[in-house]
């Protein structure tokens, strides 16, 4: 098994290289072809062929994968592309998810309109609708090209693999708008409001409900509403909401600038008209009177 698995890596690896390699990766005695006589170790280093990846349909099992397994459903390619988290080019061998997904989910043309949740070791959910999961350019990465042992990541230096999420065109650099979660477990499809039931505007105004969209789209992964959501900026609504402690005005522009009040790592949205300002600030003023804390 892990025999025919290597050669299909080895295989796909020296197909998708479209590009010439540089010499430091053709110097890589792991990713010459070599041929049927190809054995295990023929796997980029620093990826686990037992890792598993499991996924999940409202909370039932579907599929537990391990690299290997996902490999002989999905050719690995290798690409270099920008990395935020890096702050420059990084070059992976990964899978590519929309088929991978297919794969498992079934080639289901409504995937695309369900809900997704991307979920890490430590916990950390990031939903993500279909339409974007699925996207061209999307990717699962199983080894650093660049770094055999893998780059640490983060603030904190951790380890990204066994999987890490990263998108491969220009227009899917963005943190905001095509989340990198790593050292990825699973892959769910989850309704929004099970993953995060507090973070709706009940019977609020439609300029509430926009909010709350936009809030979704672009924001909920790095802040918490109500202790759901993502935990790279603060939480904004327990024990006290943003309204209550800092002028709207200061909110504002905040949000569409926040690098001329501090340096730090929320990016500016300049592309926010003041109508969507106006309807973040709603949203935040209607879930002011909704507040659950689980205080854990
Ligand atoms: C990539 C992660 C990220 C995204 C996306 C993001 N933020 Fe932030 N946000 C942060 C971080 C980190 C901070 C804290 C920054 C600091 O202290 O310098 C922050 C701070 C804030 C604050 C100030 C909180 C306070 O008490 O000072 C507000 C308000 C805020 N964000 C709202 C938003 C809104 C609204 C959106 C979506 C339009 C958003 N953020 C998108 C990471 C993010």
């Amino acid at each position: 098994m892990t025999r025919v698995v290597a050669i299909v890596i080895t295989a796909a690896l020296s197909l998708s290289c479209k590009s010439p390699a540089p010499a430091a990766d053709r110097g890589d005695a792991a990713l010459a072809p070599t041929g049927p006589a190809a054995s295990a170790d023929a796997a980029p280093a620093g990826a686990e062929l037992d890792a598993k990846l499991a996924f999940r349909r409202d909370g039932k099992d579907v599929a537990t994968l391990t690299l290997a397994e996902m490999l002989a459903r999905v050719p690995a390619e290798k690409f270099t592309a920008f990395d935020p988290y890096y702050a420059r080019d990084k070059s992976w061998h990964a899978i590519p998810i929309a088929p991978l997904v297919r794969s498992v989910f079934g080639d289901d043309a409504k995937l695309r309109e369900l809900d997704f949740v991307l979920i890490a070791r430590d916990g950390y959910t990031i939903p993500l609708v279909g339409e974007k999961l699925l996207e061209p350019g999307g990717y699962i990465a199983f080894a650093d090209a660049d770094v055999p042992a893998w780059e640490p990541i983060g603030p904190q230096r951790a380890h990204p693999g066994p999987f890490y999420v990263v998108w491969s065109k220009d227009s899917q650099r963005s943190l905001e708008t095509h989340p990198r979660p790593w050292q990825l477990v699973s892959v769910e499809i989850k309704p929004f409001e099970t993953t995060y039931p507090h973070t709706f505007p009940r019977g609020a105004s439609a300029s509430a409900a926009r909010g709350f969209r936009t809030f979704r789209a672009i924001c909920i992964h790095c802040h918490a509403m109500n202790r759901e959501g993502g935990r790279v900026g603060p939480e904004l609504n327990v024990p006290q909401s943003i309204v209550e402690y800092r002028p709207e005005a200061q909110i504002r522009a905040y949000i569409r600038d926040p690098k001329t009040f501090r340096y730090g790592n929320m990016p500016a949205h300049p592309s926010l008209t003041d109508a969507d300002l106006d309807d973040l600030i709603s949203y935040f003023k209607a879930m002011k009177a909704q507040k659950h804390d689980t205080g854990s």
